[in-house]
């Protein structure tokens, strides 16, 4: 028999219990062995829950215990959960994570204790919900050179942006929606500002190009100055809005971001609706390859968290992660990026159209009947950089959205 604790009873938590409990045969059958949980820690109790006789408080019983093989950490923040990981790595135990703020920021040395002491550190739920994308990048494209991934990486921002497309719902009304379907984080400022896809791309690309990408350093952009109106436009232009996470190596060049953007319908992301999220990768004799599913909700991500538990279960002496350097990669300032872009602009058309075109060249103009004293227009492909001047020479730019080259 293998004892497992689980660090935080949450929704993660809580949905690992429950996926354990459910296919309690069929997982110990894919262990080898049985999966017992000895022990969930949390501050709080559960009492009438069957889960009461096993909570405990302090972490200290499961860290001596040595019974306990595997960890399973779902409290989610930096703290507590990172001196609890390491402590556990240390002390020989492998430990499995859906907690995207801890492995984008000592993921690098966490597996690396791990790889010391040849237990895992393994992390599947903390990109892209219940989708395989880790296992995949580790496991199944080595092959390949990885040099782009492009994803919709954040659940509750695409359940917003599909709720706000398809039926003009209202910023906030749908914000709560995806809060109470369990899909948001405690704080959703961490969803629409984006920071929550931004530590997902940086854990992408760390694995993807081999060496510790900082979220830090990623430009990243949310969701929450999208308006109504943007989407009456995208409508217009037969385009879907999505919060795309996207990182790309060019030569020797990479490049990072987390933005909106306009999507083709002849684009794979186009369709990825609702909490569905999507990961694109390329690779240089693969091609293209993309993971769908859901993104987020208790028990997409603890279905992930309990595969990893399986992994370990089936390795309890044997790293399976491969390198993921500390060593930094520096990303090189989006600025140089090339894009396409769509522009809103305060105004008359027909007395700017002129000056639009001599400032930003051959341009595509959209016009929306009721958002009268404004129009838009779609640019050729430049550089952010370039696009910044132009535009402050324009003036009366509202808004623009880069549009997604394939
Ligand atoms: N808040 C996250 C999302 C949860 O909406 O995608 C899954 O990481």
């Amino acid at each position: 028999m293998i004892q497992i604790a689980v660090l935080g009873y949450g929704t993660v938590g809580s949905g690992v219990v429950e996926v354990i409990n459910t296919n309690y045969s069929s997982i110990n059958k894919k262990a080898g062995e049985e999966i017992n949980i000895k022990y969930v820690l949390d501050l709080r109790d559960f009492p009438g829950d069957p889960i009461q006789e096993k909570i405990v408080h302090d972490f200290d019983v499961i860290l001596n215990d040595p019974e306990i093989r595997i960890v399973v950490e779902v409290m989610g923040g930096v703290e507590p959960a990172y001196t609890f990981t390491k402590k556990a790595l240390l002390a020989g135990k492998s430990v499995c994570t859906s907690n995207k703020e801890l492995v984008a920021k000592h993921g690098a040395e966490l597996l690396e204790i791990a790889r010391e002491r040849n237990i895992n550190y393994l992390f599947e739920a903390s990109c892209g919900g219940g989708i395989p994308i880790i296992r995949p990048l580790n496991s199944s494209l080595t092959a390949d050179e990885i040099d782009e991934i492009a994803g919709i990486l954040n659940g509750t921002t695409n359940y917003m942006l599909t709720r706000m497309a398809r039926e003009g719902c209202e910023y906030e009304d749908v914000l709560k929606e995806a809060q109470e379907m369990g899909y948001a984080e405690r704080n959703p400022a961490a969803d629409v500002e984006g920071h929550d896809a931004c530590r997902k791309i940086a854990i992408l690309s760390s694995l993807a190009f081999g060496r510790q990408v900082d979220f830090e350093d990623i430009y990243t952009e949310g969701i929450t100055h999208i308006t109504a109106a943007d989407f009456k436009y995208a409508k217009a232009m037969k385009k879907s809005i999505k919060l795309l996470g996207y990182s790309k190596k060019c030569g020797e060049c990479f490049y990072a971001m987390v933005a909106p953007v306009l999507v083709d319908p002849d684009d794979p992301l186009y369709s990825v609706n609702d909490v569905f999220n999507a990961i694109f990768v390329h690779g240089n004799v693969l091609g293209d390859a993309m993971f769908y599913g859901r993104g987020a909700g208790k028990l997409p991500t603890a279905s992930a968290v309990v595969a990893d538990v399986v992994d370990e279960a089936r390795h309890l002496h044997r790293n399976i992660m491969t390198f993921w350097s500390s060593h930094k990669l520096s990303l090189t300032d989006i600025s140089n990026s090339q894009r396409a872009f769509f522009v809103r602009v305060k105004g008359d058309k027909e007395a700017d159209e002129a000056r639009v075109k001599e400032i930003f060249g051959k341009v595509s103009f959209i016009q929306i009947e009721d958002l009268p004293g404004e129009y838009g227009f779609t640019t050729g492909i430049m550089t952010e950089a370039e696009y910044e001047v132009r535009a402050e020479r324009l003036g009366n730019v509202i808004s623009r959205i880069r549009i997604r080259q394939q």
